[in-house]
Order: C-alpha cells, then structure tokens, then sequence
C-alpha cells in the first residue's frame, strides 16, 4: 500500500492538487481537514464555543464520523448526515481551526485517519500527516507558497463565487490562521524532516501537478 502525505498551510493549492494527483495516481483522496470542520461543525450545532477545550471534549464521544472515500470524491457524514456542504461555510473555517488546537480533538481523529490509510493507496492531505499520522509514508510533500499569492487566490475564488471581499482583508485571514496552525503547541504546522517542500508561487494549477505526479512516479516505482 502506497501512503502520500500532503502537508502545507491553507491555500497553497493542496486539496486541488492532492485530489488531482490522487486521480491521476488511481489512488483515494483524503482531506482530514473535512474531519475537524465537522467537528467543528459539530461544537456550534450544539452551542458549543470551538475554543472551549473542556466543553468540546465532552462532545467528542457523541460525534459518529465518517469519512467515506470513493474514486468520485469524499462525503463527510456527521451522526449518519452528509455535511460535506455545510463544513465549508467560513465561520466553519475559524472552527475548525479553533478545534484543532485542542489534544482530545487530535486524539479523537488520529486513529480514524490512520485506518483510512491502512488498506489503500492513498493520497491524504492535512497539516500533520507527514508528522503526525502517517509517519512511515513512502512519500511526504510539504505544499506551500506566499501568503501573498495564497491570499490572491483565495480571493479570486471567492470574487468567483461572487462574495465581495478586499483583498487586504483575506491576505489578513490567511495570515491570522498561519499563526494560529503554526503556533499551536500540539501538532503544529511544519514539515516532517524527510518532507520535499514543494512551493507553489507563481505556477499554474497543471505545472504543480505535473511536478508532484513526476515526484510521485520517481519515488513510487
Ligand atoms: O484544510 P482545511 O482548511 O479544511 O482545515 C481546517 C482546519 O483544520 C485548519 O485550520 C487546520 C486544521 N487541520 C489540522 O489541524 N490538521 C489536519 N490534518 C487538517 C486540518
């Protein structure tokens, strides 16, 4: 079984890019950023804070999650609901994120995302695969790129889907959540020590997964 492990920080084209390269690999694609939004999702459906580590660990064992992966893409289910549209919403984002610093979340998540690796080729992306749960992967690729150019694609999908947004406050965000998923003390964002760092500024969407499916077909045959 082949293990892909795709780090970085938000908008360096890594869900794109890994669920491309997944694609073209014949793999499945994981985004276990999905499974903490959900939990996210989860704290503010119950008039949880997300940042109240006390209250959201008490949630924790009523959340049934499941992330259920298929060639046509992933589908969150939340207690048996498909969520995968309601996980994206922005005040999800800082949930999820907020989530995420808190140990029995990680805890909570670590075994089902190293299950979901155990009997498939896989492409799963995340800020602690390569680190954290997926330490033996044949293959470990730290995404990255400005927070500037994060920040203007960001922006230009969001102008796309017709929100009006300036682009000094996303470059803000993108900002604000780096030094939240970078600085927390457990997991933090950083890439594991045999990680190829791949940066991604200035290059279009089919040169990066050229780059990754070239690194890919080297360190996999
Ligand atoms: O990739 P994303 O934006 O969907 O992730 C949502 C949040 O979850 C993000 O703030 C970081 C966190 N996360 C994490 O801590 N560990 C992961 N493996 C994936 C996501």
């Amino acid at each position: 079984m082949y293990n892909i492990a795709i780090d970085g920080p938000a908008g360096a084209g890594k869900s794109t890019l890994s669920r491309m390269l997944a694609d073209r690999l014949g793999f499945v694609y994981a985004d276990t950023g999905a499974l903490y939004r959900a939990v996210g999702l989860f704290a503010v459906q119950s008039g949880v804070s997300p940042q109240d580590a006390a209250a959201v660990e008490q949630l924790l064992p009523s959340i049934r999650l499941e992330l259920a992966l298929s060639p046509e893409g992933q589908c969150v289910l939340l207690c048996g609901k498909d969520v995968s549209a309601a996980i994206r919403a922005p005040e999800i984002s800082k949930a999820a994120s907020q989530v995420s610093a808190i140990p029995a979340v990680r805890a909570f998540l670590l075994g089902l995302q190293q299950k979901m690796a155990q009997k498939r080729d896989i492409v799963m992306d995340g800020r602690d695969i390569g680190t954290v749960v997926l330490p033996h992967a044949q293959l470990k690729i730290f995404l990255t790129a400005t927070p500037e150019d994060r920040a203007r694609r960001r922006h230009a999908e969001l102008r796309e889907k017709g929100t009006k947004i300036a682009y000094e406050q996303v470059l803000d965000e993108v900002k604000e959540r780096d030094a939240q998923d970078s600085g927390r003390a457990i997991a933090p964002l950083r890439p594991a020590e045999d990680a190829l760092i791949v940066d991604t500024t200035g290059y279009e969407l089919e040169d990066s997964l050229e780059r990754l499916y070239q690194i890919a077909k080297e360190r996999l045959t």
